[in-house]
């Protein structure tokens, strides 16, 4: 799976967006919720034209150096969008607040395209680390981030509402 597949995340991707989060979050985001990450639709002679909408430029100076703060999504399109990720900067850190991968396009390498291009978005803005917090008994994406060299940086015991199941905290390096 080709990490050209990925792109920003646009409106009109909403729904096809929401339809994975439905499958694969037991308490999903809504369409509120993934507001902020989403771009306006690109016009169709300069498909290119946003890329950047996540760089600093589009929160303050533009100087790399100053202090980012912004969202940024992405999909994974073939065009049907099939994975999505969601990623706010803070200062000098990123935290990944969004991954999934519809259930029939598993193992294909999706999720691992999205984390190398929001990497790369996240080290072209400065920022030195990722982190994220995933479910305690959620072992297919604790396994992939294990892989993506994350590490356990905490645990908050009976973190989410639903199921009184602990959170764990991973950070990486970028
Ligand atoms: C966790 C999740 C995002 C992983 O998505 P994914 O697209 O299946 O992940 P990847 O394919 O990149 O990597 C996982 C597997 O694909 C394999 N893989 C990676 N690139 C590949 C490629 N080009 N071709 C074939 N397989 C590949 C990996 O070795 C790994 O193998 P495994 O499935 O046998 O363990 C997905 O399972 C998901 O959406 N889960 C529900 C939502 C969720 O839990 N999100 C995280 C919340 S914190």
């Amino acid at each position: 799976m080709t990490v050209s597949c990925v792109r920003p995340m646009l409106l009109t991707d909403l729904a096809a967006v929401l339809a994975i989060e439905a499958q694969a979050n037991p308490v999903p985001w809504q369409a509120s919720d993934f507001r902020v990450f989403l771009r306006p639709p690109y016009p169709s002679e300069n498909p290119d034209a946003g890329v950047d909408a996540g760089s600093p430029q589009a929160y303050g100076s533009g100087d790399p150096r100053h202090t980012l703060s912004g969202q940024m999504g992405w999909v994974w399109a073939d065009p049907e969008v099939q994975g999505f990720a969601c990623v706010v900067g803070a200062a000098d850190e990123a935290e990944l607040q969004a991954i999934a991968v519809a259930r029939d396009h598993w193992s294909r390498g999706v999720a691992s395209a999205l984390m190398e291009t929001l990497c790369a978005w996240a080290r072209r803005n400065g920022l030195r680390t990722l982190h994220l917090e995933v479910r305690e008994g959620n072992a297919r994406a604790r396994e992939f981030y294990a892989r993506w060299g994350f590490a356990q940086a905490g645990r908050r015991p009976k973190y989410y509402r639903d199921n009184a199941e602990a959170a764990l905290l991973l950070v990486k390096s970028l």
